[in-house]
Order: structure tokens, then C-alpha cells, then sequence
């Protein structure tokens, strides 16, 4: 536990939405510090090698589909648990099963366009951090 870094990916559906501000907000509110962002447009191949992981998946090609259909907003996010806390802040992936007042209940239309996507564990945050924000990240400032 201690301090972490995470990746948060807000989808086409909430960029689309106008939502940026307030799902920034509540990384904000919730102890997440932005501390890289970016907002792109993915090519095939980029989200196709990001989500790699699923690529037997039955849902693999909507996903894909969906993740290069508009832009995209990536952040890395620092904090104190930052994985298991922006997990608990987005909710279950699937907006039907995710809690009330969490990113998908509040934001998320369905399984694919669910809103926002965080890594999983902290080994993954570290590989898709990499992957959007290569060495660029500033390292922790231990003073504060
Ligand atoms: P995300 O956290 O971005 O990781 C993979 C994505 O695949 C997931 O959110 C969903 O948007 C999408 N997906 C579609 N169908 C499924 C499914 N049955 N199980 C898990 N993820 C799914």
C-alpha cells in the first residue's frame, strides 16, 4: 500500500458526455492527484495492443470498436491506495452492478461504454502507464 500511481482512462462516452471535469473531480475530492494527462484520439493498433490482455475475448473487437471511437482522456493519478481507490471510485464494470454514487452508476450507459477505465493491479498500473506516459511522468517529489 503507501503512495501508488494508477491509470485511468475516461472512454468516448463520458468525453462525449461533457463529464471530464466532474469525474476529475471526484479523483480530486476522493485523496487522487492528477499528475499526467492526456487527451488523444486511440488508433486501432494502439487499442488493440493496449487491451491485448482480452484479445481471445468474445468482446475484444466492440472494444476496441468503442475505445477508437472518439477521444480519449488518460490520466495517471498518485495517492495512498490510488489502484484500489480509483477502482472503488469507478465501480463494477458493469454499470448495472456498480454501486450508487459511484463514475459508472453515475455515468455509464452500459458493459462497453462504461465511462472510465482503471488498472487493475499495481503491477498493470505500472505497464499502462508506461504505455501512455512512457518516462515522461515527473518522479514523486519526496518532500511532500
Ligand atoms: P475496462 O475496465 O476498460 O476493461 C476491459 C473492458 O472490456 C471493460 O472495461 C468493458 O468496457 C469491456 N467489456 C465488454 N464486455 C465485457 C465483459 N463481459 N467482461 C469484462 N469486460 C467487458
Amino acid at each position: 500500500m503507501g503512495i501508488e500511481r494508477t491509470l485511468s482512462i475516461i472512454k468516448p462516452d463520458a468525453v462525449g458526455k461533457n463529464v471530464i471535469g466532474e469525474i476529475v473531480s471526484r479523483f480530486e475530492a476522493n485523496g487522487l492527484q492528477v499528475i499526467g494527462a492526456k487527451m488523444l484520439r486511440l488508433s486501432q493498433d494502439q487499442a488493440q495492443a493496449f487491451y491485448a490482455v482480452h484479445k481471445e475475448r468474445p468482446f475484444f473487437n466492440d472494444l476496441v470498436q468503442f475505445m477508437i471511437s472518439g477521444p480519449v482522456m488518460v490520466l495517471a493519478l498518485e495517492g495512498e491506495d490510488a489502484v484500489l481507490r480509483n477502482r472503488e471510485l469507478m465501480g463494477a464494470t458493469n454499470p448495472k452492478d456498480a454501486a450508487p454514487g459511484t463514475i459508472r452508476a453515475d455515468f455509464a450507459e452500459s458493459i462497453d461504454a462504461n465511462a472510465v477505465h482503471g488498472s487493475d493491479s499495481l503491477e498493470n498500473a505500472a505497464i499502462e502507464l508506461k504505455f501512455f506516459f512512457n518516462n515522461d511522468l515527473l518522479p514523486r517529489n519526496v518532500s511532500n
